[in-house]
C-alpha cells in the first residue's frame, strides 16, 4: 500500500479544560496512537467562545498541525490578524470572498501531502454562506494534483447535511469528519469508493457538562426560555475524536477516540 497515513483528529476544544487537557496530553496520545498527522477543532477554546491568539499558540504547541474551527470564530477580534498570518490555522472556506483568513491549506508530513478543508453547514446553522457542495466540488477540482488526501472538517449541526455532502463526496476526498454537536456519534464507516465518515467526532472539554457548559445553566435556559449566558464548567477533561488510517488515496480505516484527561 502507498501513501500510509494515520490522522489523529480531535475537538471541539471547550474552554481551558479542554486546552489544558491537550496541552498536559496530546503529545503522549500521538505516541501512543502512532499518528503523522494531528488535526484539532479549536473553535470553543476562548471560554466556549472563539479563539484568542494564545489558545491557538497553545494548540500548536500541543502538537496540533492543523486547527480547524467553525462558526464562533469571529466572536473574538484578537484572532483577525492570526488568522491571517497563520497558514495552518483555518476558518470556514464557505465564506464570500474577502473575509480574513484561510478556508484549507496543504500539509506536508513524511512526504505525504494532505489538504485540509474546513466548511461550515447551512441547515439549522443561521448560516447563509456559500453552499457546501457547490464549494466543495470546486475545491477539489481546484487541489486536483496538489494533495494525497483531502480532509474535511464539516462544521455542522444536522447529520442530514453531513451524510448528503459525505456521500456526494465520496471517492473525491479522503474523509469528511463532522464537528460541532460536541457530541460523539457512533456512525463510523467508510463508504464505497474510499471516504471515511464520522458525524461528530465529539469534544474535547468538560466531563459533566452538557456539551460544555455548566448543567445548571443549561437546565435554567432551557425552563425559563431566557436567553442566559451558558458558562464551561470547570471539570477534568474529557478528550474524544476519531484515528483515521489512509493508503493509496483512501480511507482505510476509522476509529472513535475517547479517553478522560490525565491532567
Ligand atoms: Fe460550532
Amino acid at each position: 500500500m502507498a501513501n500510509e497515513l494515520r490522522a489523529l483528529i480531535l475537538g471541539d476544544v471547550v474552554g481551558s479544560p479542554g486546552s489544558r487537557a491537550l496541552f498536559f496530553g496530546l503529545k503522549k496520545i500521538i505516541k501512543e496512537e502512532r499518528a503523522d498527522l494531528v488535526i484539532v477543532n479549536g473553535e470553543n477554546a476562548a471560554d466556549g467562545f472563539g479563539m484568542m491568539p494564545d489558545d491557538v499558540e497553545r494548540l500548536f504547541t500541543a502538537g496540533a498541525d492543523v486547527i480547524t474551527s467553525g462558526n464562533h470564530i469571529w466572536q473574538k477580534k484578537d484572532i483577525l490578524p492570526v488568522l491571517e498570518a497563520k497558514e495552518f490555522l483555518l476558518r470556514p472556506a464557505n465564506y464570500p470572498p474577502g473575509v480574513p483568513g484561510h478556508g484549507h491549506c496543504i500539509i506536508e508530513k513524511n512526504g505525504i501531502r494532505t489538504a485540509v478543508v474546513n466548511m461550515l453547514g447551512r441547515s439549522r446553522m443561521g448560516f447563509n454562506g456559500q453552499c457546501p457542495f457547490q464549494t466543495m466540488k470546486k475545491l477539489v477540482r481546484e487541489l486536483n494534483g496538489q494533495a494525497d488526501y483531502i480532509i474535511l472538517d464539516f462544521h455542522a449541526e444536522d447529520p442530514q447535511e453531513k451524510e448528503a455532502l459525505a456521500i456526494h463526496m465520496d471517492g473525491q476526498i479522503s474523509l469528511l469528519f463532522g464537528t460541532h454537536t460536541h457530541v460523539q456519534t457512533a456512525d463510523e464507516r467508510i463508504f464505497p469508493h474510499g471516504t471515511g465518515y464520522i458525524s461528530d467526532i465529539g469534544m474535547v472539554g468538560p466531563s459533566g457538562s452538557v456539551i460544555g457548559a455548566d448543567p445548571e445553566q443549561s437546565i435554567k435556559r432551557s425552563l425559563t426560555q431566557l436567553p442566559i449566558k451558558m458558562e464551561v464548567i470547570d471539570n477534568p477533561a474529557q478528550i474524544c475524536g476519531i484515528v483515521v488510517d489512509f493508503a493509496d488515496g483512501k480511507a482505510q480505516s476509522i476509529r472513535r477516540f475517547k479517553q478522560m484527561a490525565s491532567a
